[in-house]
């Protein structure tokens, strides 16, 4: 079965709305219903008295109606009751401000009182509905990531401190306390970050997002073993949240979820949303280790700063096939029904204010019913033969004060070379060098990327290393590989961690200033950053030709064991980029999955199952690598095929 359904949250609505519900969601095909997420306050009004009568009553109903629930323990919003009960429990910025309640996502997660009032809530629900025969799945929490400075988070830091450098000295040593006279003679003077006169030491800033990631991850465990132990046969997740303020590390993560499970909600007008998309998906692919759920998407208007964005007729549906072609279980929404008030009145759901008389729930209608013939079908896995690096920790390290350049962006440069082979149709994986099977997953590939993996552990780069000398194809950027995993440089010239491979030595940094480029000998600009590169074994493909640096290396090569690695030094635009990619691609022996694809025509493959999405305005004429049959309609697929545009085609080959 596809999961296809969303947030349900009947408790906003009288039981007579209830009813409808249902039949709408038989109408539409739903499959499954996320239900309870943030219900804390409906289901104990008061300390220790539980309510269960309605849950009960909703859940019956989606039994009867033949829809699976995805039932949320919800403990992201704890009631009102709670925050006046345990003001210490609420979370404290970093400028010492203790939050009150009055929205969600308000609680301490290292607060004693917060956990316990989770774990009884958690134990009720599974107790009463662990073996409720609607029950699919288990939905903890939702989107973990609420960050905290308070007493409790400092001890909880401490002892995770204690357990990673295991001696002070060790700490003050990978904390490089001696700048600035921050040497810790005790464990105790050791605080969350907390505002400072000045920058902030980047270690102490980088360990408390590790820890915030495993303080919030032992809060997520604690639930999923309660719930398991009520019923091991349910499968029990959460929702990843992705976003530079979310301390998770999700590669970290991925391997306590029976299901990866993530929220994605691409916020770019127009194509980028696009190509956004395949991005997020890809991620959640590499997360979940070939296949996750898409817990949940806007079916239609897009909650961003300032402007919400509406989808195109048949957007909904070749966005949520894009996932699922990605590796998704399933497509399911925020939200199921548009709230009347609160503050996401305008979130857009399946059955929005104006009804089920409406572009967006017809829509659904037909997605619906192309799910279900999906669902009929055997969907193989996906494969790639180019793998981007994506890695948390560098993200973070990343958005201090005091880096070189105001114009570094992490999530942008990984962005920026997925898209490059988004658009060359070339299928990409996702490796995470933090993983202890990092050089087993990296001979899957022909070609690896690392943007800005600022970085890297001695394991890691050795993975790297070994994958180039066995015939692999590298390509590093600049930022990638300058720093150990406590973020001291590596010395001796940048990058550190590959100058070997790469046969170069980075002397200098010389950022660029705001709005300024510099000129490349091929015609080229280089944007945002240059920098002093000899060459040490590599061979220059590109030189720069402004500036001081007119003459020195900007992109090369390098020939090292059985394979090769580029460097490029210089930030590129997307057309650059792409012809660079696309050029190791050549070489690595790397394949789009279908030649010559129109633009904004995208194709993903799933063992012989091909998917073709027409993005663009005009019909895409598309070359299969045979004949096949319309996975949704059976019907026979020729060869040679158009694809309407705001069009989609499943073909079966063969
Ligand atoms: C998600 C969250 C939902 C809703 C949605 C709005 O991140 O889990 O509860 O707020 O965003 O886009």
């Amino acid at each position: 079965m596809i999961f296809f359904g969303g947030d349900y949250n009947p408790e906003q609505w009288p039981e007579e709305v209830w009813d409808e519900d249902v039949t709408l969601m038989r109408r539409a095909g739903v499959t499954i219903a996320t239900v309870g997420v943030f219900s804390w306050s409906n289901l104990e009004p008061e300390p220790g008295r539980f309510e269960f009568g309605w849950l009960d009553r909703v859940l019956d109903r989606l039994h009867d109606g033949g829809v699976k629930v995805a039932l949320a323990t919800p403990t992201a919003s704890p009631p009102p009751w709670f925050t006046l009960a345990h003001p210490e429990a609420m979370p404290v910025t970093a400028d010492g401000v203790r939050l009150s309640h009055g929205s969600r996502d308000t609680y301490c997660v290292s607060a004693p009182a917060y956990r316990a009032a989770a774990r009884s809530i958690t134990t009720e629900l599974a107790a009463r509905y662990a073996h409720h025969p609607a029950l699919a799945m288990w939905h903890v929490h939702n989107e973990y990531g609420t960050d905290c400075r308070c007493d409790a988070t400092a001890a909880a830091f401490r002892t995770w401190l204690q357990k990673r450098h295991g001696e002070l000295d060790t700490l003050n040593e990978a904390w490089t306390t001696a700048f600035w006279s921050q040497r810790y003679s005790d464990w105790a003077q050791i605080l969350p970050p907390r505002a400072t006169q000045y920058l902030p030491n980047p270690a102490h800033v980088l360990d408390f997002r590790r820890f915030l990631s495993d303080e919030l991850l032992g809060g997520y465990v604690e639930q999923r073993d309660l719930l398991r132990a009520a019923n091991p046969d349910v499968p029990i997740t959460t929702n990843f949240v992705q976003g530079g303020w979310v301390s998770v590390d999700h590669a970290r993560w991925a391997g306590e979820l029976d299901l990866v499970a993530v929220d994605h909600y691409p916020a770019e007008a127009g194509y980028g949303t696009e190509e956004e998309t395949a991005f997020g998906g890809d991620l959640a692919r590499g997360w979940g280790g070939g296949s996750w759920l898409l817990m949940e998407t806007a079916p239609n208007l897009v909650y961003t700063p300032g402007r919400m964005h509406a989808k195109e007729p048949g957007q909904l549906t070749r966005n949520s096939l894009s996932y699922l072609a990605r590796g998704s279980r399933g497509a399911m929404y925020f939200q199921w029904r548009q709230p009347r008030g609160g503050a996401e009145m305008f979130h857009s759901a399946i059955v929005p204010h104006a009804g089920p008389d409406s572009p967006v729930f017809r829509e659904a209608i037909g997605l619906g019913r192309t799910l279900k013939a999906l669902g009929r079908q055997e969907i193989g896995a996906n494969e790639a033969q180019v793998a981007i690096a994506w890695d948390a920790p560098s993200w973070w390290a990343l958005q201090g004060g005091g880096l070189p350049s105001a114009d570094i962006d992490y999530a942008g440069a990984v962005r920026q070379a997925h898209r490059a082979f988004y658009h060359s149709g070339i299928a990409t994986d996702f490796v995470f060098p933090g993983r202890d099977d990092l050089a087993e997953r990296l001979r899957a590939y022909k070609m690896i990327v690392l943007p800005h993996l600022y970085l890297v552990s001695d394991e890691a780069a050795a993975a790297l290393r070994e994958f180039v000398a066995g015939g692999g194809h590298l390509v590093v950027d600049h930022l990638s590989g300058i720093a150990d995993p406590a973020g001291r440089i590596r010395l001796g010239g940048y990058p550190g961690a590959f100058r070997d491979v790469l046969g170069i030595r980075v002397v200098e940094w010389r950022p660029l200033a705001p709005a300024t480029s510099i000129a490349l000998d091929n015609g080229d600009r280089g944007l945002r950053w240059s920098e002093r590169v000899e060459t040490a074994g590599a061979e220059t493909l590109v030189r720069y030709a402004g500036d001081v640096l007119a003459g020195a290396p900007a992109i090369t090569h390098h020939r090292f064991g059985a394979g090769a690695a580029w460097y490029i030094s210089p930030g590129l635009d997307d057309a650059a980029l792409r012809r660079l990619l696309d050029q190791v691609a050549a070489e690595a022996g790397v394949m789009p999955v279908l030649p010559g694809l129109p633009p904004k025509v995208e194709a993903v493959r799933r063992d012989d199952l091909i998917f073709v999405f027409n993005h663009g305005e005009t019909p895409g004429q598309v070359q299969l690598p045979g004949p096949g049959q319309d996975a949704v309609t059976g019907r026979p697929v020729p060869t040679s095929v158009t694809v309407p545009p705001g069009g989609f085609l499943a073909v079966r080959l063969g």
